[in-house]
């Protein structure tokens, strides 16, 4: 498949496809002389949650005092502790790479903050060289999570450790 919501309906869905280039670009403008950094990830959150079609969660957990816990987000409510190791967040973190999950319901451990979610991505956030938490984000579409949203978000969060 070339992109998300592509294959089905060809040109009419065109015009969601994300320019994740531009995208990592306005998180570097959005941070400009910010020096918060609960400001630069609220407003990252926004910028994703917006941009983004078909999510109901994204967010941060941030590893503090050697645990997940919960960051800026958009979307319902959410748990405030996870432990490194534990469902997508903590796997994540521990394995300190980017986790793409196609259906929630088969991933051994994982926890449900939303009933809704159905696929989800988490990416390890680092700075000066070490663990910073991770980019949480959930669909409540299968597999809405493909290649060009890993490396794309990926490129997103490379523009985010540079404002952090
Ligand atoms: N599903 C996550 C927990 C966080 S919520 O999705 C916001 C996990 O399994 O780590």
């Amino acid at each position: 498949m070339a992109g998300y919501g592509k294959d089905a309906c060809g040109a009419a869905f065109a015009a969601d496809a994300v320019d994740y280039d531009l995208l990592a670009a306005q998180m570097q403008a959005l941070a400009e002389g910010v020096e918060s950094e609960i400001s630069n990830l609220a407003n990252a959150s926004a910028l994703l949650y917006q941009t983004l079609a078909d999510l109901n969660w994204a967010g941060f957990y941030l590893y503090q005092s050697e645990e997940l816990r919960l960051g800026p987000f958009q979307g319902k409510t959410a748990c405030t502790r996870i432990a490194v190791g534990k469902g997508v967040c903590g796997t994540a973190a521990q394995r300190d790479e980017t986790v793409v999950v196609e259906n929630v319901h088969q991933f051994p451990g994982h926890i449900a903050c939303d009933g809704a979610s159905r696929s989800e991505i988490v990416i390890p956030i680092h700075r000066n060289g070490a663990l910073y938490g991770v980019l949480d984000i959930d669909s409540p579409l299968y597999g809405r999570f493909g290649a060009e949203e890993k490396a794309g978000l990926e490129k997103f969060v490379s523009a985010l450790e540079k404002v952090l």
